[in-house]
């Protein structure tokens, strides 16, 4: 049977993206930031898993105001690294498991979760920069990806968006349905975007350091209740993509100890602003 192991969580901003494309996570601005994941390089490589299933969001790419899929699942063989204005990212393609997001497909949708099937997609910073994060610079060509990738595309870019409490459930039926797939795998998942940020109107460049250390704890302590958190919240609190952050939830309810297991371990908790316009949050979640 396929387990969920661990769980990670992390901003995707494009700026970190350029910076390690363009060689500059040793100048003074980025190296605190690349510095806050080092044990996660590390830690990556003692838990390798066989499969990530990443909940990101896109970023109008794939995706536009012509189609906006609540929840999307992307069950194809391989996804492209995205143009999204200036070339493709310089990072290796996404290897995906169609055989496993076929399952969960199957499983979470007779869990009453309308899910789109996506066959083809190019994926953006928001999936290509946790990665990069996590697995330090690739080459395009001839690096690849520690294991294939399940991408799992949220809408929170356009209202009305899905709440915290429905992505804490989805996350729930995501781990039913990876334990319910017969082959012995082990299954991270990742949850990205956030934390608090604004890029546009009157608040741009809006961050609440207090909103998010607070968001972390309970993330840990009491995510039954941070669900519960309306949509508005988030707005106010953390600006307008701060609702960004819902996608956390996901994978948040996708742990054990939300089953009735035990609370997991933190294995790492980063936190660092600013990085371009947005507060950088980072956390390792291991089931015991
Ligand atoms: C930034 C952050 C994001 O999450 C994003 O999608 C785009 C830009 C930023 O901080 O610049
Ligand atoms: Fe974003």
């Amino acid at each position: 049977m396929a387990r969920i192991t661990a769980s990670v969580y992390t901003s995707h901003i494009p700026a970190i993206g350029a910076a390690l494309d363009l060689g500059k996570t040793h100048e003074p601005y980025w190296q605190p930031v690349f510095q806050g994941y080092e044990f996660s390089r590390q830690w990556l490589k003692d838990h390798r898993p066989d499969v990530i299933f990443l909940v990101f969001n896109d970023h109008a790419t794939a995706f536009s105001l012509d189609m906006i899929p609540t929840f999307a699942i992307g069950t194809a063989a391989e996804f492209k690294p995205a143009d999204e204005g200036w070339g493709a990212r310089p990072v290796p393609t996404v290897i995906g498991h169609p055989e496993l997001a076929s399952h969960i497909a199957q499983s979470v949708i007779q869990q009453d979760f309308d899910l789109t099937i996506v066959n083809k997609m190019d994926v953006d910073h928001g999936l290509t920069v946790p990665l990069s994060l996590l697995c330090g610079a690739q080459d395009p060509v001839k690096g690849a990806w520690p294991c294939p990738v399940i991408p799992f595309a949220v809408n929170v870019v356009q209202y009305p968006v899905p709440s915290g409490q429905r992505c804490f459930n989805l996350g729930q039926a995501i781990r039913r349905a990876v334990e319910s797939f017969d082959e012995d795998l082990n299954v991270q998942i990742w949850g990205t975007g956030g934390m608090s940020h604004q890029l546009q109107g009157p608040r741009a460049g809006l961050i609440n350091k207090a909103f998010d250390s607070a968001f972390l704890d309970q993330l840990i302590a009491d995510p039954a209740t941070l669900a519960k958190k309306p949509h508005i919240d988030y707005v106010r609190e953390a600006g307008s993509e701060g609702i960004e952050l819902v996608m956390w939830l996901i994978a948040r309810g996708a742990m054990a100890d939300v089953a009735g297991g035990k609370p997991p371990h933190v294995a790492h908790r980063f936190y660092h602003v600013p990085a371009s316009n947005t507060a950088v949050g980072h956390l390792i979640l291991e089931n015991s």
